[in-house]
């Protein structure tokens, strides 16, 4: 294979793996070690590098982590009907956002959403990250912000090439991915930042879930916009590509 066929086949393999994970199946030190150095060279605004990762892979450490509660808000429930289709040809037709089949039937029903929030309850993040054996926390410092970065916008986008780096790495060393957003919210964060030592001036942008599946993932169908459908030549809305 050319590399650029390598690269090519590695960004388009790249997905997120949501099963659990094999515990005892760790992530050995050398590919743990070529993720950091790929998360070293990521590129960030005026050289930045907004960002620390902590490697968590102590049992207790994660044990600990786990027990943290999370509660889905209304507003994600409510954002994220949005984003569904009811049905692989809806999701085919329109090639954004997700299937809903993946969330609770309450989540699907306009009339029921509200209700949904209103019932949901805090769970442990056990569910998600007692089977990982690494667990990577990647957090910034707000303070480091590019030059006249209004919202800070250009050190978000440094931190996505931070998970866009770890991610095709992973990928190339046959590691699955799971990002969780979830601990970069509120309560999440508060207690984590608490429980790791981590800084008060620093906030956490995601953490990775990072392993071998216990089961081979179930093929889910992927959808992306046709080229034809963001590209725009010289002038927006002209296409030449098609
Ligand atoms: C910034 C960012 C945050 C994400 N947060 C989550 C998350 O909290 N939970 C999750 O399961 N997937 C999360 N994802 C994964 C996306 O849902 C996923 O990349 C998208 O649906 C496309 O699917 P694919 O990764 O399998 O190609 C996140 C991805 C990005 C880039």
């Amino acid at each position: 294979m050319t590399f650029m066929a390598e690269i090519s086949n590695t960004i388009q393999q790249r997905q997120s793996t949501r099963v659990r994970f094999d515990p005892n199946h760790k992530v050995s030190k050398e590919s743990l070690m070529q993720i950091l150095e790929a998360t070293r060279w990521a590129p960030t605004a005026h050289n930045m590098q907004n960002f620390e990762v902590i490697v968590v892979d102590d049992k207790d450490v994660l044990k600990d982590l786990g027990e943290i509660k999370s509660r889905v808000s209304k507003i994600f429930i409510r954002e994220n009907f949005l984003q569904l289709s009811f049905s692989e040809e809806e999701l085919l037709r329109k090639r954004v956002g997700i299937l809903g089949t993946n969330f609770p039937a309450d989540w699907r029903d306009p009339a029921k959403l509200e209700e949904a929030a209103r019932k949901s309850v805090e769970r442990p993040l056990k569910e998600r990250i007692n089977s990982c054996p690494t667990l990577l926390i990647v957090i910034y410092d707000p303070g480091k912000r590019a030059p006249a970065s209004v919202g800070d916008v250009l050190g978000f986008i440094s931190l996505g090439c931070v998970m866009e780096n770890i991610w095709l790495t992973a990928q190339s060393l046959g590691i699955s991915v799971h990002i969780l957003s979830v601990f970069s919210g509120t309560k999440v964060e508060r207690e984590t930042k608490k429980l790791l030592g981590i800084p008060k001036h620093m906030r956490i942008a995601f953490a990775v879930r990072l392993g071998y599946p216990v089961s081979k993932p179930v093929k889910h169908l992927r959808v992306r916009r046709e080229v034809e459908v963001f590209a725009h030549h010289n002038r927006f809305g002209d296409n030449v590509f098609c």
